[in-house]
Formats: structure tokens, sequence, C-alpha cells
């Protein structure tokens, strides 16, 4: 469904991506890990096309996305829902309006079908009649839940993830991973995950892949991470902060 192909990109005169390669298969559930600034929402922005790479190139369904002009994206972001690392839920509007804000920019709904898609992802995100509720009102969880029913309105085929638990406590963490496997077995999505949350990853990852240097360092299933030797995929997966990695 995605391919990168030799990523790179330089930010601020930081070579943040340094050759990127991963191929992303339809239905699968891939979680991104890796240290702090180590370049898992650029790669976000990467598949989004909300950043194009200085070299090398990013395919979406076969197509490159390099190249193409704002409009041009618009039919192939419509695939993809985004939840954002901040939530980013409009403070101004009500919970409803901020789920009905991707319907209404795509106006091919009715007033009707906008409503019944509001009380539908709700539900899916077990807040089932909070529409009118202000994003003030709400918990750091709850905020999250509303983030991914937007997310998850138009039932888009491709879902990104960028940090969905961070800032929320175990047991809310746990129900929010639980949301995300319940959703995809719903919808049947693609998913790409990043998170800092071993636990997570390993809940709820088909693959899981650790991004260092700009590279990606590792990529397999949970049980080949929680077994691999390899001493970054070791400090990383047991949380272990050495100084001899960290300056490398
Ligand atoms: N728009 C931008 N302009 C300049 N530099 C940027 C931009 N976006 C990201 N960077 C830099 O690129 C590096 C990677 O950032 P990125 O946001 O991808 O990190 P991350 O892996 O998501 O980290 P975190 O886990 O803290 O969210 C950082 O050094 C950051 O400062
Ligand atoms: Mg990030």
């Amino acid at each position: 469904m995605i391919s990168l192909r030799n990523i790179h990109k330089t930010l601020n005169g930081q070579k943040v991506l340094q050759g990127i390669n991963l191929e992303i298969s339809e239905g699968e559930t891939l979680v991104i890990i890796g240290r702090s600034g180590c370049g898992k929402s650029v790669t976000l922005r990467h598949i989004l096309g909300l950043m194009m790479p200085d070299q090398g190139e990013v395919l979406f369904e076969g197509q490159n996305l390099m190249g193409l002009s704002e409009i041009e994206l618009i039919p192939i972001r419509q695939k993809m829902g985004m939840l954002f690392q901040n939530g980013a839920l409009f403070d101004s509007m009500s919970v409803g309006e901020n789920i009905a804000f991707p319907l209404r920019e795509e106006g091919k709904m009715t007033e009707d079908e906008i409503q019944s898609a509001i009380t539908e992802a709700l539900e899916m995100v077990n807040l089932g009649g909070q529409q009118s509720k202000m994003p003030a009102e709400l918990s750091g969880g709850m905020k999250k839940r509303v983030s991914l029913a937007r997310a998850t309105v138009r039932k888009p085929k491709l879902l990104l993830y960028d940090e969905p638990t961070s800032g929320l406590d175990p047991v809310v963490s746990d129900s929010i991973n639980k949301l995300i496997l319940n959703l995809d077995k719903t919808l049947n999505m693609t998913n790409v995950v990043v998170t800092h949350d071993m636990r997570s990853a390993c809940e709820i990852g088909d693959r899981i892949v650790l991004l260092h240097h700009g590279k990606v360092h590792f990529l397999g299933t949970p049980e080949e991470i929680k077994s691999s030797q390899d001493p970054i995929v070791f400090h990383f997966v047991n949380g272990i902060s050495d100084a001899s990695v960290a300056t490398e």
C-alpha cells in the first residue's frame, strides 16, 4: 500500500532521515518506535504528502506522491486519516462539530447523514451521546477518543497515529489500544502507529520498526524485537539509557 524508498530529508541543516526504506502492506498494523527526535513524526508527514523528501520516493498504492500538486494530493489524502500527536481538536467547536469537520469539508453528505455518522463514530469510541460537549470539558483520554472518532469518520483505508497513548495513564492507554485493535477489526484498515510505549507497540503491532540515526535499524514482529540481542534494540525495548549508545 505504501512504499518509502530511500527517503532522505534534511531539516534546519540536520539530516533527519538518511535513507528510510519501508513497505507497508494493506491490512497490517505497523508500529514505528525510536527515540525522541529520531524522525517518527517526520516519517508520517512524508506518508501524508505533507513533507516531500529531498531524495527518494513515497508511493501510495503505486502512485508516486513526489511532484503532485496540493490539488492532486486531495483524493489521496481522503483515503488517509491522521491522529495528530497533540490531538488537535478545535477548542471552539463541540465534539460533534469536530467530528463533522472532515465530512463538511468533503461536502458529500447531507446534514442527516452527517448527524448519523457522528452518532456512529462516537459509539465506536465509547462516547455515545457526548456530541454537545466542548473539548475543554473532556479528560485527556476522552480527547484522544474524540480525535480518533474524527480521524475515522470518513472510514479511511489508512490511519496514521502519532503517539495515541502519550500522556495517558496505563489503564486509559490500554483502553485506547483496545479501541485501535477494535477499529482495525471493524473497519479493516491499514494502520501506522508511532509510539514510545513498548507495551502498546507489542499489543497492537503486526510488525515493529525501530528508527535510529535516520534509518530503519530493526524491523520484525513483537516477538522478534523482544528477543533481539542487538544492543540498540535491547536498550530501547528495556528502557535503558546508555551513554555509549546515546553518543554513538
Ligand atoms: N518542520 C520542521 N522544521 C525543522 N525541523 C524539524 C521540523 N520537523 C521536525 N524537525 C526536526 O526533525 C527531527 C525529528 O523530528 P520528529 O518530530 O520526527 O521526531 P519524533 O521522532 O517524532 O520525536 P518525538 O518522539 O519527540 O515526537 C527533530 O530534530 C526536529 O527538531
Ligand atoms: Mg513525534
